[in-house]
């Protein structure tokens, strides 16, 4: 079983990134998970790709990249060459997800996809053994901070037995609300991946809060 951590960076004070960027390097933060907004897909503009790329500058860790833009498909390569290593798109916002999928790997990164809180694990069915990362929305996406949405754990047993079911090898992860006080359920659901921003971020001590979130 995997119980791996993604901070997110979101809730980080982007005036000390290097700081910032220092503590995950250092802590046993697995990967480091940037939240890409437009403020079309999703309600909040958050940051693009030249604090990517300082980041990729800086991070001894693999980038996992969550877009929640529109059009995706125009940015992979970019966000490629800015260092990304996971590149996670939105289901909703791709027409053609297959293709998305396909142009993600070709370009040597590892393709996640991303449901929405009101989409169903189901619409996933027939690409689960083509992404590396089924990631839950257990939040509407936007904004860091919120209150996990208790169905997601119906949802995150769903996609384990999704992918167990399909011989899948696609890690489960989880993005939203994800506290020290529900993260044990969480794992236990069948996450491999926790991601977590404002927990974090507002801990007094960051590093041990994701040393314990990993440790649950
Ligand atoms: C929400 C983002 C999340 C967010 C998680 O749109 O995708 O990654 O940063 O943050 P917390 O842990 O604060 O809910
Ligand atoms: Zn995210």
């Amino acid at each position: 079983m995997n119980r791996l951590v993604s901070p997110s960076i979101l809730s980080a004070d982007f005036g000390n990134l290097h700081k910032e960027i220092d503590m995950l390097n250092n802590s046993c933060a697995d990967w480091i998970h940037l939240d890409i907004m437009d403020g079309v897909f999703v309600p909040n503009i958050s940051f693009g790709l030249p604090v990517v790329k300082s980041i990729s500058r800086l991070a001894a860790k693999p980038l996992d990249v969550h877009l929640m833009i529109v059009d995706p498909e125009k940015y992979a390569d970019r966000f490629c060459k800015a260092g990304a290593s996971i590149l996670t798109v939105q289901y909703e916002a791709c027409v053609h997800l297959h293709g998305m999928i396909q142009q993600i790997k070709s370009l040597g990164m590892k393709a996640g996809v991303s449901l929405n809180p009101h989409t169903p694990v189901s619409s996933v069915e027939n690409i689960i053994n083509d992404i590396d990362i089924l990631l839950i929305m257990s939040v509407n996406p936007g904004f860091g901070g919120q209150m996990f949405i208790p169905k997601s754990l119906d949802k995150i047993r769903q996609a384990k037995e999704l992918t167990v079911q399909a011989g899948s090898s696609a890690l489960i992860e989880v993005d939203g609300g994800i506290y020290l006080e529900n993260a044990g359920e969480i794992y236990s659901a069948g996450a491999d991946v926790l991601v977590s921003g404002n927990a974090v971020f507002s801990a007094p001590n960051p590093k041990s809060y994701i040393e314990k979130l990993k440790h649950i």
